[in-house]
């Protein structure tokens, strides 16, 4: 099959000017590696020939022949009979995509699709955002690097962002962690003790519900449905329960994608006020917006104890592997104390590169925000043919479809998907004990194309599913990362 080519006016117009005192060649490839890295040419497209480029960026052929020459060099080309040079990635696909080596192995093929994991590549910037932040390290590196809440310039642009939202917040109030997962389990363990009951939605984040239990807490699971939130069910749960702590999801929940409106968290924070709980609200998918729509406030401007939790993790990259406590004033010194006992403070290079990302704006980039929508279409479009009789709200954001099969055969669809080189996640894992046989979450995180032959996949799975057995299936699913 000949590659998809990116043509020699695009690479011109994205490599952008000529830098001097930079042999042309090194430019041309130091360029060339950034905007492959970024993803703006894709793995798997052709370069220009090289005489095509040279033409167009009126430079001689040589430099264009010794540019390539490096980038084959180091892993980010190879030649292709019939099309030339193809971009590829220097690192195998297992080492680029989530899982690898520290997640059970799947042994898999090259062409296996994988569902399970809702996070997407890093968007346009993130590399010249890394170059910046080392030009700025110097001025770091007379001081200890042991800066425990963050970075004062990452805080004060954190604090910015919620009085824009319609939360008056001062830099202090925010304390930089190693992402929303880990914020949520630091907040739950600084709030709680062990044997302590702590609500937490059902279906849910696996890993936030797995770290609240390590904490020791006792769960009281909330059931979250597809339309959202049962403001009387859970008025009286927390009634009920007394929790200590109660953790949320409510924009855009993972994984009903679900985003609660501001009378209902009216109605949440009066209930948490009677019973005295602190509410620890996860805005992970918060940026993740691909609708225009009523923007509700954030629940600490509801509910004055609530520690919110945001993440850079969806809104940039999760490989930055940096999130943020908002914490009311009285409860600091608890979350501060128990900071130091986990850790002792993010990585300083990563926060001066979320900082240059966060000076060009918060939120998604416009152009993943496209992809999201694009991709997000063709699946709901794909889904009626692949899973006929099957129901599904579609989220005004997020990163995922939570779909109700037409019968509660989610494990055998998961079991079935894997013979068809697919991998998904069937709604139990996303229970806090049991159930969600009727669900799985199917993230559109990927190109249209491959959101299209996913679907395929996952229709030829589910005509095949029919003549496994019901009850447990022999292999277990792939666990949750994203
Ligand atoms: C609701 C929620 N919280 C936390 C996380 C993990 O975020 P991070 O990568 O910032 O730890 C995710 C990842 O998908 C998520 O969906």
């Amino acid at each position: 099959m000949t590659a998809p080519a990116t043509s020699a006016a695009r690479l011109v117009q994205l490599l952008g000017r000529r830098e001097s005192g930079v042999p042309a060649y090194r430019w041309l490839a130091d360029g060339l590696r950034r905007v492959i890295a970024d993803g703006r040419v894709p793995a798997g497209h052709a370069l220009p020939s090289e005489r095509r480029l040279s033409e167009a960026l009126d430079a001689s052929r040589t430099t264009v022949t010794r540019a390539y020459a490096l980038l084959v060099e180091t892993g980010f080309l190879v030649a292709r009979h019939g099309s030339g040079h193809v971009v590829t990635l220097p690192l195998g696909r297992e080492r680029l995509g989530v899982g690898g080596a520290l997640l059970p192995g799947t042994g898999d093929a090259e062409d296996v699709l994988d569902l399970t994991c809702a996070a997407g590549r890093a968007p346009a910037g993130t590399a010249e955002a890394y170059a910046a932040a080392l030009d700025a390290l110097p001025s770091y590196l007379a001081g200890t690097g042991y800066a425990t809440a963050g970075l004062p310039e990452l805080r004060e642009l954190i604090a910015a962002r919620y009085a824009e939202r319609g939360l008056p917040t001062a830099p202090d109030q925010v304390m930089i962690v190693g992402g929303g997962l880990a914020g949520v389990g630091l907040a739950v363990r600084a709030l709680s003790r062990p044997g302590d009951r702590v609500l937490v939605e059902s279906p849910s984040y696996p890993n936030s519900i797995d770290a609240t239990r390590r904490s020791g807490a006792r769960l009281v699971p909330l059931p979250v449905d597809p339309t959202g939130w049962d403001l009387d069910l859970a008025a009286a749960t927390i009634a009920a329960a007394t929790p200590v702590v109660a953790q949320f999801i409510l924009d855009f929940h993972n994984p009903t994608g679900a985003l609660m409106p501001d009378a209902d968290r009216e109605r949440l924070a009066a209930a948490l006020r009677r019973a005295g709980t602190v509410a620890v609200v996860d805005e992970t998918m918060l940026e993740v917006r691909l609708d225009e729509g009523p923007v509700p406030l954030p629940f600490a401007a509801h509910l004055s104890r609530c520690v919110l939790v945001g993440s850079a993790s969806k809104s940039h990259w999760g490989g930055l592997r940096i999130g943020w406590l908002r914490v009311p004033r009285p409860l600091l010194p608890q979350l501060a104390q128990a900071r130091i006992a986990d850790d002792l403070g993010a990585p300083v290079l990563e926060q001066l590169a979320l900082v240059q990302l966060l000076r060009r704006g918060h939120g998604l980039h416009p152009e993943r925000r496209d992809e999201l929508r694009a991709a997000r279409a063709t699946m709901v479009a794909a889904l009626r043919d692949a899973l006929p009789g099957a129901r599904w709200v579609t989220p005004a954001g997020g990163l995922f479809l939570w779909v109700e099969l037409p019968e509660p055969r989610a494990n055998q669809l998961a079991a079935a998907a894997r013979n068809e080189d697919l991998l998904v996640s069937p709604g139990p894992q996303f229970a806090v004990s049991h159930g969600l046989q009727r669900y799985v979450r199917l993230p559109y995180k990927d190109p249209p194309e491959v959101v299209a032959e996913a679907m395929r996949r996952l229709g030829r799975a589910w005509r095949a599913q029919a003549s496994l057995p019901s009850g447990p299936v022999a292999s277990r699913p792939r666990p949750v990362v994203a």
